[in-house]
């Protein structure tokens, strides 16, 4: 069986984002330009010719606009701007330029869903009355019970309790995050129109796409009906794979046969630019086969692939979600994506080092299990190895390049994450994953706010503590470093680039054997095999070790646990 993951309905040369290694860059974290223990922009820029000479083809900030930061950027009060914490348009501009200079494309974040309570729109429609346009935009109820003082509906906050804020006038307002980020109403055509108007204003400073938060989010089902159950974005602690004979339960606030009329529209906007502009999906929806209608032609180009990323240390899970997501690509015409980490999620190092690597925490503090870090490091590089091997785009989060684990120890009193409050601490938060990088093993911050590299500004405490661990991984002790998780990436990736893995193929070869826990497939000249399983695998005595996720991956003409190998003639 051979599944192609190169957009078929694409006249050639495929977009450039039919193939692209995007690296997620989480602006609060990545590099501390001005000293002030927050990275920025500028911290961006000063650090472009690292991820040139990493080799990735584009970055995808999350948010850096204007916003009182409840959700870490994901509330934001003014969309044209950037945060006075994260720079300016110029610094913005600057940072394109020079990307751009480096050969790399910039995808920046879209929040259509909500914007934050402190935007001029809602700040307007609070003070206006019941029933005005201005409320309109939003989603406002009258409660009901006999003082309207019950919640229009049953829905619960994706970041624990209720979706409904009352304000003192009576009137609720839907909230499907924060209580500080209310959801837009996209029946309301001023809505519809303002987001277009937010597009082209990016779209014409050159970006190159949009990642879409919550894109399954924005229409709701008429009338609000209740809902039975609560919905996490992130689904239990394992993934589901239904049988076709299950029904799966949609929430009347996501994946609405209206939201595609929306990105229909975008589509046709982002055609009327040059350079293949993009749109990619975060969408926590399933069936797989109901994500990828978020890709159809006249949609987006990518949907985020979380059945990937939920799959685990686990070659059974891996391989059906590998096949399923090629072939399900293939009915559309789009290419399939893959990530294994991003900024809402425990980091793949560290899942991978649990007990059981298939769990998905959300979050962990210092009473929970603490993942064995050797293993989970050893198996973050083979599955990062195995993902940039396969057909389509895939998605690195800053620090997967350096192999980074999660802060598993993080103090309460230093978390910030909203889902931690408004859960009660049930759910530990994001935080752990969003540590601001190592750059110097040897300088305070581990040189995160030393932006310039000359030794002299030691920067202010960065705004999350980093763990004493992070020296080890600091990018200093990592970059042209024979063995290290950074220079392995750097060569999967050059290789990736010079033999098109991206727009490649995929065949299951003779040694794949999920239930013994091997992954095998043959894509243009590689062979590549990972090893899930407990037994060493033998590998075809003729081949070369292209690439190996260690220095000690292959002994015996064998390939050990937890590792993976490129293998070619
Ligand atoms: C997306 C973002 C997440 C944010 C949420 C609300 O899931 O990735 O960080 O909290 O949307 O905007």
């Amino acid at each position: 069986m051979s599944l192609q993951a190169a957009p078929i309905s694409q006249t050639s040369p495929a977009p450039w984002w039919a193939d692209a290694v995007i690296y997620q860059i989480y602006p609060r974290s990545f590099a501390d330009g001005n000293a002030d223990g927050m990275g920025d922009l500028p911290g961006v820029t000063a650090r472009l010719p690292y991820l040139h000479n990493l080799g990735v083809d584009a970055v995808w900030l999350s948010p850096f606009y204007v916003s009182p930061q409840a959700d870490a950027g994901y509330d934001v009060a003014d969309y044209r701007q950037v945060d006075p914490r994260f720079g300016t348009l110029q610094d913005f501009d600057t940072m394109l330029a020079e990307a751009r200079a480096h050969n790399l494309k910039i995808i920046v974040d879209l929040v259509p869903n909500h914007t934050s309570d402190e935007h001029t729109w809602f700040q307007d429609a609070v003070a206006a009355p019941v029933g005005s346009p201005e409320r309109d935009r939003y989603i406002f109820r009258d409660g009901s019970g006999d003082n309207g003082d019950v919640p229009p509906n049953n829905w619960q906050s994706i970041f624990g309790g209720n979706a409904w804020t009352r304000l003192p006038d009576g009137q609720w307002y839907l909230h499907l995050f924060d209580t500080k980020q209310p959801d837009l109403n996209w029946n309301n055509a001023e809505v519809r129109a303002e987001m277009v108007s937010i597009l082209r204003f990016w779209l014409d400073r050159g970006v190159h796409g949009f990642r879409i938060d919550v894109a399954h989010g924005l229409v709701k089902a008429d009338g609000l009906p209740d809902w039975a159950a609560q919905t996490k974005m992130v689904e239990g602690s394992e993934r589901r794979r239904p049988n076709p004979e299950d029904t799966i339960l949609t929430p009347p606030y996501f994946d609405q046969p209206g939201v595609h009329d929306i990105y229909r529209e975008w589509n046709k906007v982002l055609s009327e630019y040059d350079g293949d502009r993009m749109l990619v999906a975060e969408a926590w929806v399933e069936p797989m086969e109901q994500l990828f209608q978020y890709v159809r032609p006249d949609e987006m180009q990518q949907a985020f692939n979380f059945d990937f990323l939920l799959a685990g240390w686990d070659a059974r899970q891996i391989a059906e979600s590998i096949e399923e997501s090629l072939e399900q690509a293939g009915r559309v015409g789009a290419p399939s994506t893959w990530v294994l980490s991003n900024h809402d999620t425990v980091r793949h190092s560290t899942r991978f080092g649990l007990q059981d690597p298939t769990r998905f925490p959300k979050g962990i503090n210092a009473t929970d299990e603490q993942p064995n870090e050797e293993l989970g490091r050893t198996r973050g590089r083979a599955a990062t190895l195995l993902m940039l091997a396969l057909p389509g785009s895939a998605y690195l989060y800053q620090g997967d390049e350096l192999g980074l684990p999660e802060h598993t120890t993080l103090p309460d009193h230093l978390r910030q994450d909203p889902a931690f409050f408004r859960t009660n601490g049930v759910e530990r938060g994001r935080d752990g994953s969003r540590v601001p990088l190592p750059w110097e093993a040897d300088a305070p911050g581990f040189g995160f706010g030393d932006y310039d590299d000359a030794g002299s500004t030691p920067g202010a405490t960065p705004w999350l503590p980093q763990p004493d661990t992070f020296g080890d991984y600091a990018a200093d002790r990592q970059v042209g470093m024979s063995g290290s998780t950074y220079e392995l990436c750097r060569r999967a990736l050059d290789y990736r680039r010079r033999n098109s893995l991206g727009q490649g193929s995929l065949t299951w070869e003779r040694q794949h054997n999920p239930e013994s826990g091997v992954v095998a497939f043959q894509n243009g000249p590689v062979l590549v095999v990972a090893n899930m399983g407990i037994e060493p695998v033998k590998l075809p005595a003729a081949l070369k070790v292209e690439v190996a996720s260690s220095s000690d991956a292959v002994g015996n003409g064998a390939l050990k646990p937890n590792n993976t190998v490129w293998l070619t003639l």
